[in-house]
């Protein structure tokens, strides 16, 4: 079988985010070319990614249909931003979490493609038209936001700016699920985009039941992965009310009140700051201290690890 679909992506930047896209898109057969700033962050990512996919096949969790050996040979460093980009079929930035880096990326960017290529950027939090907009080519660019460890957590959120062209933002939605990933298309660009926006709407409430003394933190995080969490891997908050009544219609009718009067009692935003972040801290560091950070992390991507694997099994969506 071709082992090549001699289509080409370019990554910018060898870091986290960088090397899980590189294994992703090999996985489906595309030539990676992956670049970095730093040389030595290439040979470093490279030895790093041959490890992974080495482990993922001893483990029967590699993606797609080729080898290990297969999908590492697909993936090319480089030390020039020109050769990783230049005919790339789509190039995703992966550069740090910054906006005045992320316009020089994208400007150099610019500089080498043409009109064909997608410029796709992996930030979390950057709105795409702050980093597109003096563009010639900023028709092309698209946000494709991943969440962490993307190799276990299909979802990627695409954002377009107001002068992203739609057909630019099909043909991204159409390599992510090529590549295994699901695509949520937002038809604006908004801060914080869903994944964010769903989280702080969490992080604001639970904030407040540890600040007013209704629940300890521990108490907090059971609520999530005991309860609302073991449905939310499989189904998702509209699906819940759907399947809690007799349909979303009879759940509105049953339940809107309710909502609503409990919704009025809701806190403004907290800032996150001061003795509440302090006791947070303290009652989380004698569960995890920060020196069990790392072990604990592992455990975290060995369950996704088996939760991906049941999904699969259980047929997913
Ligand atoms: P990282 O710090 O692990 O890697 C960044 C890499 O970019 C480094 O290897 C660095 O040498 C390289 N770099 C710096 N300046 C560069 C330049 N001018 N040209 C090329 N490479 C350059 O960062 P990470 O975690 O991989 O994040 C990358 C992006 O992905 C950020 O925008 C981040 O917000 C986003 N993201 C991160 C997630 C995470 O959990 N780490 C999850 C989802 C998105």
């Amino acid at each position: 079988m071709a082992t090549s679909k001699n289509e080409k992506i370019g990554i910018i930047g060898s870091g986290l985010i960088g090397r899980s896209w590189s294994m992703l898109f090999a996985s489906v057969g595309y030539q990676v070319c992956l670049y970095d700033v730093e040389a030595a962050q290439v040979t470093a990512a490279l030895e790093d990614v041959e490890e992974q996919l080495k482990s993922l096949e001893r483990e029967k969790l590699l993606r797609g249909k080729l080898t290990a050996a297969q999908q590492f040979a697909l993936i090319k460093g480089t030390s020039s931003l020109a050769q990783c980009a230049k005919g790339a079929a789509l190039v995703q930035e992966c550069v740090p979490e910054n906006l005045a880096l992320k316009r020089k990326v994208f400007a150099e960017l610019d500089a080498v493609v043409d009109g064909s290529t997608i410029l796709s950027s992996s930030t979390s939090t950057f709105l795409p038209s702050l980093f597109s907009e003096g563009l010639k080519n900023r028709s092309q660019v698209v946000v494709s936001h991943p969440v962490n460890p993307p190799y276990y957590v299909p979802l990627v959120e695409l954002v377009g700016a107001p002068w992203t062209d739609p057909a630019v933002v099909t043909r991204t939605r159409s390599i992510m699920k090529e590549i295994g990933q699901v695509p949520v298309h937002l038809k604006k660009e908004v801060e914080g985009f869903a994944v964010n926006r769903i989280q702080y709407a969490i992080l604001n409430t639970v904030f407040h039941l540890v600040a007013d003394d209704i629940l300890s933190v521990e108490d907090v995080d059971n609520v999530m992965s005991e309860g609302l969490g073991m449905r939310y891997a499989f189904l998702g908050p509209l699906e819940t009310a759907h399947l809690n009544a007799e349909g979303m219609r009879n759940y509105c009718e049953r339940y809107a009140s309710t909502m609503h009067a409990v919704s009025q009692t809701f806190k403004p935003a907290p800032r996150f700051e001061g003795p509440v972040v302090e006791e947070m801290a303290r009652q989380l560091e004698r569960k995890v201290p920060l020196d069990g950070l790392a072990a604990r992390r592992a455990w975290r991507d060995d369950c996704l690890t088996k939760l991906s694997v049941l999904k699969r099994q259980t047929g997913g969506q």
